[in-house]
Order: C-alpha cells, then structure tokens, then sequence
C-alpha cells in the first residue's frame, strides 16, 4: 500500500471479525514501530499485549470509568494493546532536569507518534485499530502489573474490521495551516 493511501484509508475500528491476530503479524507491526522518531531517540514507549479474554473483561468492567463504547471495543476486539512509556525519559536532559518549557509532556508527544506508526503499520497489514484514551490510568496499571518506573499513556484494540467504517468528517487543510 502507498503512503498516502495507508494514512488515508487508516479508520478507528470497534467491531472486529473472528479471524485471529497472530503473534507473527503483532511482531511484524512492532517492528515497524521502532522506526517511529522519538525525542532524542530515547525510544521510551512500550507496549503490552493482553489477549486473555478474562483480563480483557476486567480491564473493560474495572479501567475504562463505566465509558460504554470503550467497554464494547475491549470485550470484542481480540487483542488489547496497553501503550506504557518509562518515566522521567522523554523530555529529560542527563541530570534528570527537563530541556524546555513543555517539561516531561514530550512523553505524550512520542507516545502519540508511535500510537500513529502502530495504526498505519497495522492498516498496511490489513487490521482496524482504535487508540483510546478514556481509561483509569491506575486501575489499568495494576490489572496488567504495569512496572513502577512506567506510566500509562493509552490503549489501542486491535483486529481484522468486521465490516466497512464510515470516515468521520474533516476539517479543510486550509484551516489548520498558516502560511507566513
Ligand atoms: C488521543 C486519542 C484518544 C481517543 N480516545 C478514544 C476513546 O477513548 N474511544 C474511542 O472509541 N475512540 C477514541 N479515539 C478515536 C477517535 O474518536 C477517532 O480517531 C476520531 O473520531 C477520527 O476517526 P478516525 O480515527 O476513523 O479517522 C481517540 C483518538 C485519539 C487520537
């Protein structure tokens, strides 16, 4: 698939068909998103793979603040992926200070780059993915044993799409761009 058709065809996905995802194509899109840029290449993003149904129940019952359409997702989609990013990282200078007035928020920054690299990646491969954000960060780091130098930054489900999905609209390009 061409760039421009991949990042244009790429949809959020919420219903899924049965044909599994294997481990073998999950290892071929995590290789493509060590390729996603980070702030100066710290690679701080991780990625864990929750295909148990059981604890994919509990994180839709227990995680996602009673959010309907993020309990549907969870409980259909046959992978959950849980972004982390290791702490005080991105952002940080060596001595542990950070570089600029934004502090640590490139952390989310990186997060959000790699998030895209997966969902592009996975669309190549011919999978629906959905990134989402609405989730109790704390409930959801205890239920996965998330280690203590790692933060949750989002959750993306993952699965072959069970039909066609609509785009949602979007504004015109010259909206979003100033020339000077
Ligand atoms: C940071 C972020 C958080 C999101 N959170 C959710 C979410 O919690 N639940 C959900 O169903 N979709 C979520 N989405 C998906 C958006 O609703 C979706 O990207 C948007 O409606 C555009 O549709 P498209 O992805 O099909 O182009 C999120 C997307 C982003 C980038």
């Amino acid at each position: 698939m061409e760039a421009l058709e991949c990042i244009k065809t790429r949809r959020s996905v919420r219903k899924y068909s049965d044909q599994p995802v294997t481990r073998e194509i999950l290892d071929q899109i995590f290789e493509a998103v060590t390729y996603a840029p980070s702030w100066k290449n710290t690679q701080s993003v991780r990625y864990t793979v929750v295909e148990s149904q059981e604890l994919k129940e509990k994180i839709a019952e227990e995680a996602v603040l009673g959010f309907a359409l993020n309990q549907k997702s969870i409980s259909r989609c046959p992978v959950l992926l849980i972004q982390s990013t290791i702490n005080s990282i991105s952002g940080h200078s060596p001595d542990g200070g950070t570089d600029t007035s934004k502090g640590d928020t490139w952390t989310m920054y990186d997060a959000g780059v790699s998030a895209q690299t997966l969902c592009l990646a996975a669309n190549d491969y011919g999978l629906g993915t959905v990134i989402m954000g609405v989730f109790d960060e704390k409930v959801l780091a205890e239920l996965i044993q998330l280690p203590e130098n790692q933060t949750v930054t989002g959750m993306i489900a993952i699965g072959y799409p069970a039909g066609p999905n609509k785009m949602p609209p979007r504004k015109p390009a010259a909206e979003l761009v100033t020339y000077l």
